[in-house]
């Protein structure tokens, strides 16, 4: 289970690495299969805010988000999603294989397709049979993977949001890297930062690490809570876990054409409104330069611009575990950030609590109606003995 960590600092295990030189790096075969998306423009225009109460419409839930074709069980959680193409990636954590009940293997990610935007639970596995249990979406360091080989050392690398596109074939992913010690707690070792390259015309699909960590864990892990594109500039969001236990959401930008060029993020103070060159090192709580402070302490979630709104929204889940989506909103990626955290959608409970919200407008762009009035939600489920991601549409009224 993720939901419950142990955050310990482990600052001086921080190594760098060579840059320049990948730490990690994979390609695989997907599958060709092709779902369009209409762009739509993501901006915010003067004027009136509408539909600002959220009320919601009518919700049709899809069951479970997976493979029907596939003869192997998958049991996962957490994830995001990414479009890249006219692809819809949904990248998932630890994913046990197993066939008629028998376990097959185990990987710390998979990786499916959506198959067809109007069925959101429909995906497509994206991994040979012969591969099960031993192919991971995200490379492991050698380091890494050497560890792996035991339960009790065994590194996680684990994502709760979607992806920042960086073109129509690239995009980058941020992903918590955690490490087991004694089999059942983690420490958590920073964040990596995943690079997509996707080759359309052949059906490739390549993950590269250039570091183990691009932030360490003392750092604000900008862009692992959230993120949103904005005319060419991408808004970063971080968590504060340590110091206001997930309750401020700190934010950088950095133009999309550069991001992966860290001189060019700028880092925000929402206490002067202004934006600096000097990358924060927080010793202590500092809610005055947050965007999104004294909401509620999140545990996941997502950032968009909603044309329907002509908002900003962050739906996300609360870290209370009561199976919760909400939603915040804004006229600016900056702010101001609502506080009312306005319920959505109330997920049907399983044995134990859900968690690893998820939403994403892409599957419902214009769907005949205006842009954003439609979202896809996921989160995950947990049944007796097992977890998996469900997925729903939500239409606002
Ligand atoms: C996605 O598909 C649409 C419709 O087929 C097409 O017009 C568009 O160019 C495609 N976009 C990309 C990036 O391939
Ligand atoms: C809070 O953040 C601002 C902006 O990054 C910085 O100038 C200030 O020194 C920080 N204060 C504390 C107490 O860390
Ligand atoms: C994109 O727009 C076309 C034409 O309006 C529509 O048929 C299609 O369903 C839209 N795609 C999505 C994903 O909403």
């Amino acid at each position: 289970m993720h939901f419950v960590r142990s955050i310990l600092l482990a600052s001086s295990l921080f190594a760098g690495s060579i840059h320049g030189t990948p730490v990690a790096s994979t390609s695989y075969p997907i599958p060709s299969i092709v779902t369009p998306s209409n762009k739509t423009s993501p901006e915010y225009y003067t004027g009136k805010l509408k539909n600002s109460d959220f009320e919601v419409h009518d919700v049709l839930d899809f069951g479970i988000l997976k493979d029907y074709n596939n003869e192997y069980n998958l049991d996962r959680d957490g994830g995001g999603s990414c479009t890249l193409s006219n692809r819809t990636f949904w990248w998932f954590c630890d994913t046990i294989v197993s066939e008629l009940g028998i376990f097959k293997g185990f990987t710390s990610n998979s990786v499916a397709l959506a198959l067809n935007y109007d069925h959101a639970g429909w995906l497509r596995d994206i991994s040979a049979s012969s591969t099960y249990g031993i192919f991971s979406a995200i490379p492991f360091t050698e380091e890494e993977a050497e560890n792996s080989k035991s339960i009790f050392t065994r590194y996680g690398i684990w994502t709760y949001t979607d992806c920042v596109v960086l073109s129509d074939t690239t995009a980058v992913h941020f992903w918590d890297v955690v490490q087991f010690t004694a089999g059942a707690n983690t420490i958590d070792r920073g964040t990596t930062m995943a690079m997509y390259t996707l080759d359309p015309d052949n059906n490739e699909l390549t993950v590269t690490r250039e570091e183990q960590f691009y932030y360490t864990p003392a750092q604000y892990a900008y862009g692992a809570f959230a993120n949103v594109v904005v005319n060419g500039i991408a808004y970063l969001y971080a968590l504060d876990g340590k110091y206001s236990k997930r309750q401020d959401v700190h934010l950088a930008c950095a133009p999309v054409s550069q991001l992966t060029d860290k001189s060019s993020w700028r880092y925000y103070d929402a206490a002067s409104g202004t934006w600096s060159s000097t990358q924060p090192s927080p010793s202590e709580r500092n809610a005055s330069a947050a965007v999104i402070s004294n909401s509620m302490p999140f545990s996941s979630g997502n950032i968009y611009y909603s044309e329907y709104h002509n908002q900003y929204l962050l739906v996300f889940f609360n870290n209370w575990i009561d199976n919760k989506f909400r939603v915040l909103s804004a006229p600016t990626p900056v702010g101001p950030w609502s506080t009312d955290n306005t319920v959505l959608y109330d997920t049907p409970e399983g044995i134990l609590y859900n968690y690893g919200a998820q939403s994403t407008p892409v599957y419902y762009q214009t769907d005949g109606e205006m842009a954003g009035k439609n979202l896809m939600l996921a989160y995950t489920y947990q049944d007796i003995g097992s977890k998996y991601p469900k997925a729903l549409k939500l239409k606002f009224a």
